[in-house]
């Protein structure tokens, strides 16, 4: 893959990958995070997300791992904490982590944001309805198998991850196709926003996951995916 190809890699790794030596990879500030999770799924999800993460761009940056600098400057209130990026780089990246998968992306030169979901049979989709769905997402729900709900949530979170606007915009305010049919958008109403031009791609990691890659072109983007369990285990 080079910059400014139209092609999307996904690569996919599990939380037992997990493994000390991965650390290294990490700079102080990431190996700080890593420690404060409580709970140790999350502090295994961490550390494959983002060693994978930055091995993957250690290779086509030619950069040691640990040194990458990634800018977090949020869109919405300038303060660090924003989607990750390599200004000036020509690479775009996304990592999302959920149950037991890690799933990071790269473009060259197209935003790109991914999302997984572990689809959590126990939740009380109802409660969230308004919160996530527009009005004729509702519908079509009420009429299909309440897992839908999570090829929604995820359609919907990819495409604010790669705009870098996260769950600072409401997913009510995006209308997405039903899960049932091919991932688009279909409606933006975002008051002084114009709708992006982008590019979905349904993942299916396992039956317990759904995921979705957004990336913002209006060109045709090969998305293809990779093992990252090995990456790692190479590590
Ligand atoms: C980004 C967000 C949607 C992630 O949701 P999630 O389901 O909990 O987590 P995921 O595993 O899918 O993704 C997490 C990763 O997304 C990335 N991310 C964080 N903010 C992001 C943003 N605004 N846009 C794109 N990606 C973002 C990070 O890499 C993060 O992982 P890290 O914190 O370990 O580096 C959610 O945390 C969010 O919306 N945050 C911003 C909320 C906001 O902007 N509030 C207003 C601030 S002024």
């Amino acid at each position: 893959m080079l910059p400014g190809s139209d092609t999307c890699q996904v690569w996919w790794a599990r939380t037992a990958d997990a493994r000390d030596e991965l650390l290294a990879v990490l700079p102080a500030a990431e190996r700080d995070r890593h420690r404060a999770y409580v709970r140790a799924n999350d502090r295994a999800l961490y550390l494959v997300a983002h060693a994978l993460t930055r091995l993957l761009l250690a290779e086509r940056l030619e950069q040691p791992p640990a040194d990458i600098v990634f800018s977090r400057v949020c869109v919405h209130c300038g303060a660090d904490h924003g989607k990750p990026l390599l200004p000036g780089s020509g690479w775009e990246t996304s990592l999302s982590h959920s149950g037991g998968w890690v799933a990071v992306a790269l473009a060259a030169g197209h935003p790109v944001g991914v999302d997984v979901e572990w689809i959590d049979r126990a939740l009380d989709v109802e409660s969230l309805r308004d919160t996530v769905l527009a009005q004729a997402e509702q519908r079509v729900l009420a009429a299909g198998p309440p897992e839908g709900f999570f090829t929604y949530w995820c359609r919907k979170e990819a495409l604010l991850k790669a705009t870098g606007d996260g769950l600072a915009i409401s997913p009510a305010r995006l209308r997405v196709s039903g899960p049932a049919e091919p991932a688009r958008l279909l409606d933006w109403t975002v008051p002084g926003r114009p709708a992006p031009l982008v590019r979905l791609t349904d993942l299916r990691p396992d039956p317990d996951h759904v995921g979705c890659v957004a990336i913002l072109t209006d060109r045709d983007v090969t998305v293809t995916e990779h093992d990252g369990s090995a990456l790692l285990a190479k590590t």
